[in-house]
């Protein structure tokens, strides 16, 4: 990819190039490759691509599908702000990557903020209190709390952060 080159993001389908993405995790880099086609036909989730220019290659991506935690499970600070159900309803962040020959160039922020766009714009139509991630290892932690997400109280591996915090964020841009 060059400076010249646009990007764009859009739903993955069959005609998009899968083999040669490497994010440098092989746990996501093997289910782009040979799982998420599967999951997509079954509903379970619906995968986003990154894509440059007239080409199929495939630069980033990521995962969306629905969940339900416990409140219980909620920071209290972020549970005394929604109903006090047994369980809310959240949207899963499953998985978020970029090629390793174009990380730290802005691909993952992009990609970040398209997925928390549709959260909200999903959330509209189907109720859901705030975006839930599985951080991988330490690293990605680090990039999900340096976008404001929080941990979960006993499971530092899973954050979240409230669809009123995209709210303000989108409301600001
Ligand atoms: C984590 C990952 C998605 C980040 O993507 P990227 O394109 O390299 O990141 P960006 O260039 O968009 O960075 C955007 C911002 O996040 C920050 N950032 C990026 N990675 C970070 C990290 N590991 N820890 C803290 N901050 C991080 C950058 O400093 C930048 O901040 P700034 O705008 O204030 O300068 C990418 O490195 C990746 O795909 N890694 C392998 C897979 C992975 O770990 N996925 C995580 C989800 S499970």
């Amino acid at each position: 990819m060059s400076s010249k080159s646009f990007y764009f993001i859009e739903p993955l389908a069959s005609h998009h190039d899968r083999t040669l993405f490497s994010s440098g995790n092989a746990l996501l880099d093997t289910y782009l490759h040979q799982q998420v086609g599967q999951d997509q036909r079954r509903f379970a989730t619906v995968a986003y691509v990154l894509l440059a220019n007239d080409s199929q290659r495939i630069w980033g991506y990521y995962t969306l599908s629905a969940l339900s935690i416990d409140l219980g499970d909620l920071p209290d600070g972020l549970a005394k702000r929604l109903p006090r159900y047994p369980s809310v309803p959240v949207t899963m962040l499953g998985r978020l990557a970029v090629d390793i020959s174009v990380q730290k160039s802005g691909f993952g922020e992009f990609l970040l903020l398209d997925a928390l766009n549709k959260c909200l714009t999903g959330a509209d139509r189907i109720g859901s209190t705030g975006v839930i991630v599985d951080a991988i290892d330490d690293n990605a932690r680090q990039f999900y709390l340096h976008f404001g997400f929080t941990s979960l109280k006993d499971r530092p591996d899973r954050l979240y952060l409230p669809t009123k915090t995209i709210a303000a964020l989108f409301s600001q841009k």
